[in-house]
């Protein structure tokens, strides 16, 4: 079985099958300049080392990773209703990340930084193991055609990974309009056993009150798609059996 710290191939090429197309799009004048102007205040490098979140935020505070932020708005909502939190976003369509950068400017918000990476590079080289509190996966790429199943980035090597990245206790949350992606993401979420579903086994979620109407959730609701949310906990115990909290035995 393939290793989380491995990227699937694709046989024919060889090459790492990733979850998304490289594509520059078009990027708009206010969008290049911002990148360029507000990058070092925001921006955070592609780095082989583990990041030190606190010195990267300037303070102690719980951690919240949002993995394909799309154009920002949910973030920049989530950070200005969270002032308590740190954010951390990740992308890896740069236009994006350039309308991401003038939001924040524009709403003078401090506790969110970026990254245009590969989500999974970014977790395996540079997020320390127990280092997150909260993950967002908000309406991730559907690929709705059978063959290109195996792009979907809802995979179990990437749940073990960010099974390993979570606190013990730490949420993962994910979302989707596309209802055979739903039911994908229960059943691989039920394979990876440090994972418990807050809303009962197999159960989707009711919405939680914190997660913003996105730009996909809204093109997917004007196509009639049902919205599932999927919110689990990272188990309060260690992955190893013999670290689990013992059950008091029966004096008699
Ligand atoms: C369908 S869009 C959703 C954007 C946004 N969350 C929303 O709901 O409007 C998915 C986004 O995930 C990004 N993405 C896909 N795979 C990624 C990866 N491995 N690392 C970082 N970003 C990724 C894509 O570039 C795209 O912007």
């Amino acid at each position: 079985m393939l290793h989380k710290n491995q990227f699937i191939d694709e046989p024919s090429t060889h090459r790492p099958i990733r979850s998304f197309v490289r594509r520059e799009g078009r990027m708009t004048k206010g969008q290049k300049d911002a990148l360029q102007r507000y990058w070092p205040r925001y921006g955070v490098d592609t780095q082989e080392s583990y990041l030190d979140l606190d010195a990267l935020f300037g303070r102690n505070a719980p951690c919240v990773l949002e993995i394909g932020l799309g154009m920002g708005d949910a973030l920049v909502e989530m950070a200005l209703a969270h002032p308590e939190n740190n954010y951390l976003g990740i992308e890896v369509y740069r236009p994006g990340v350039g309308a991401l950068l003038k939001k924040l400017v524009a709403q003078e918000v401090t506790n969110v930084r970026v990254i245009t990476e590969d989500a999974t590079v970014v977790l395996q080289r540079m997020i320390r193991d127990d280092a997150l509190d909260t993950v967002l996966i908000f309406f991730p790429d559907p690929w709705p055609k059978k063959r290109h199943h195996k792009r979907r980035l809802i995979q179990i090597p990437f749940l073990e990974l960010l099974g390993d990245k979570l606190k013990p206790g730490g949420v993962l949350h994910m979302a989707t309009d596309w209802e055979d992606y739903a039911r994908h993401m229960m059943v691989v979420m039920n394979q990876v056993t440090e994972f418990i579903n807050a809303a009962g086994e197999n159960n989707f979620s009711t919405r939680p009150v914190y997660r913003p109407l996105t730009r996909f959730e809204q093109r997917g609701m004007s196509l009639g798609h049902e919205v599932r949310d999927l919110v689990f906990n990272k188990a309060a115990y260690e992955r190893s059996i013999s670290s689990k909290p013992s059950t008091p035995s029966n004096p008699e």
